[in-house]
């Protein structure tokens, strides 16, 4: 095949056909930003039983693909996709990729991550090999993707293929490393010298994040708070000194929102369309979440607020559990729809079952009622400890649902807090319950006035976090690397 990319793209998550969270969404539109701008794109990303084809219809391109690991003979499978008129392939190996979940189950992850997405990263370089040309740029993502940046940092001692390719690293949450026995490293197809404190050791253990960190060309992050928070020890995970080291090489990218998706004038889930200038649709929304979501009609004259959200201690929602009882004194209505640990699971339907007058919930994952919630909310919550970038208060920015949100990492480079003039949202400083309850108090009150609440619903409306701008951002990144213009 002769394909020469000028940007490969490697994730474990690519929307619409795979999902867990924000990088998902990132990965569903900044590729296709670049490659409507002129640039050669492909993305690579497993082929997960529970994909979602039927629109795109991946066809089969490859077969028996020799990948080499975990022993020498194991081959995949290659489906490639057109999506929007860019290629998308997919990584076949039912074996690895053919389950339920993405990463694990309630019991935890699953055991053979690290072989999975070892296996992921070098059929990702056995299909480059096999395009003929190697990429100007291979931009890969988050833990799962990490390896490949030390694959290329010592293959191009050897390789000539690889000698005109840069490497960028995007760092979508610091917590999640890939961490493992240091017997995974041994077969893993990495020389030994990658096994020091500058490489991919880390305590004695494998890690594969650090290993993108320490050997990409560019390393990023979603937004430029996170970009400096991660030199401290208080958000670096245990990776500030390696962060510090490349510091020069480490910047700071603010995501941007897919309109194409998220935009109420359009979307497809809403019981009515709203815009800046046809209001009306949006009181027709909160209707119909309140009816689906099973919450008394009372509550249309009262203010309703939304959190989505992975129900993890990051997003804060023990913050939010933790202050209900208060809410529903001030009679307010509360929607909450999240999965995740077993624990804030079982919380929430306790509060659901002992306030069903004020507070409803779905455990589980719903596009549709995400974009429901987005529209029929008054107010957003996203009391999140950290937060590298966060997508759901751009997307409720737009949907006129102002945030109330700790005011960390890229909610810090998106919501302009109150009593700003020009505020578009609410922010409290510590992830304490209290602090959030009082944030929230600012914003119902704030609600009470009309006219200021019109001002600040607008503003956020009008927020233009469209991804074009940050493109251009990586596009000036990848020049800088040599990536010349954009070919033919
Ligand atoms: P993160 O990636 O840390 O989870 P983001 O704010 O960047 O947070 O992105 C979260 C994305 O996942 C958004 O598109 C949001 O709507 C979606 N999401 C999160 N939880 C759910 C859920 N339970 N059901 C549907 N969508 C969800
Ligand atoms: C991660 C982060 C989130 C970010 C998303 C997309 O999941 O937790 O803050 O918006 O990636 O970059």
């Amino acid at each position: 095949m002769d394909f020469k990319p000028d940007i490969c793209f490697v994730a474990s998550e690519i929307y619409p056909f795979s999902k867990t969270g924000g990088l998902a969404d990132v990965m569903g539109v900044l590729p296709l930003t670049l490659h409507n701008m002129g640039y050669k794109v492909c993305v690579i990303t497993p082929l997960y039983g529970r994909i979602a084809t039927s629109e795109f219809s991946p066809h089969l391109v490859y077969e028996d693909l020799n990948v080499g690991y975990p022993w020498p003979e194991i081959k995949t499978d290659i489906f490639r996709a057109d999506f929007k008129g860019m290629p998308v392939y997919f990584i076949d190996r039912g074996e690895y990729f053919d389950r339920r979940y993405y990463y694990c189950t309630y019991r935890g992850d699953y055991f053979d991550n690290c072989e999975r997405f070892i296996f992921f990263c070098r059929a990702a370089l056995a299909l480059m090999k096999k395009m003929a040309h190697a990429p100007g740029i291979i931009h890969s993502h988050d833990w799962h993707a990490a390896l490949l940046n030390s694959y290329i940092y010592y293959q191009k001692r050897y390789d000539p293929f690889w000698a005109d390719t840069s490497t960028v690293f995007t760092i979508h949450n610091l917590a999640f490393q890939g961490r493992f026995s240091v017997r995974l490293f041994w077969d893993c197809g990495l020389p030994y010298e990658a096994w020091n404190m500058d490489g991919v050791e880390f305590y004695d253990s494998f890690n594969l994040l650090k290993g993108g960190i320490a050997h990409a060309d560019l390393v990023t992050t979603v937004s430029p708070s996170y970009a400096r928070e991660i030199l401290t020890p208080e958000f670096g995970c245990g990776l500030e000194g390696i962060l510090q080291k490349r510091s020069s090489q480490v910047t700071g990218i603010l995501n941007g929102a897919d309109y194409t998706v998220w935009n109420p004038a359009k979307d497809k889930y809403l019981e009515a369309n709203y815009s800046l200038s046809r209001p009306e649709g949006k009181i027709i929304c909160k209707k119909d979440l309140i009816q689906n979501l099973c919450l008394p009609e009372r509550l249309m004259d009262r203010p309703v607020l939304g959190f989505i959200g992975r129900l993890r201690s990051q997003k804060g929602i023990d913050l939010l559990l933790d202050i209900v009882p208060e809410l529903v004194r001030k009679d307010v209505g509360v929607v909450i729809l999240g999965e995740g640990e077993a624990e804030y699971e079982a919380r929430l339907v306790d509060l659901v079952e002992k306030y069903p007058d004020n507070i409803s919930g779905v455990v589980g994952y719903t596009e549709e009622m995400a974009h429901k919630i987005q529209a029929g909310a008054d107010i957003f919550l996203m009391p999140s400890r950290y937060e590298p970038c966060g997508l759901t208060q751009m997307y409720s920015l737009r949907y006129g649902t102002p945030p109330v949100a700790t005011a960390v990492g890229g909610l810090k480079d998106t919501i302009i807090p109150y009593p700003k003039k020009d505020a578009n949202g609410f922010v409290f400083a510590n992830p304490l319950p209290e602090e959030f309850l009082k944030a929230i108090e600012k914003a119902l009150a704030v609600f009470e006035d009309k006219k200021a609440w019109e001002g600040i619903r607008k503003r956020g409306m009008k927020a233009d976090f469209s991804w074009k701008r940050s493109a251009e951002v990586y596009a000036q990144a990848y020049a800088r690397l040599g990536l010349r213009g954009i070919s033919n």
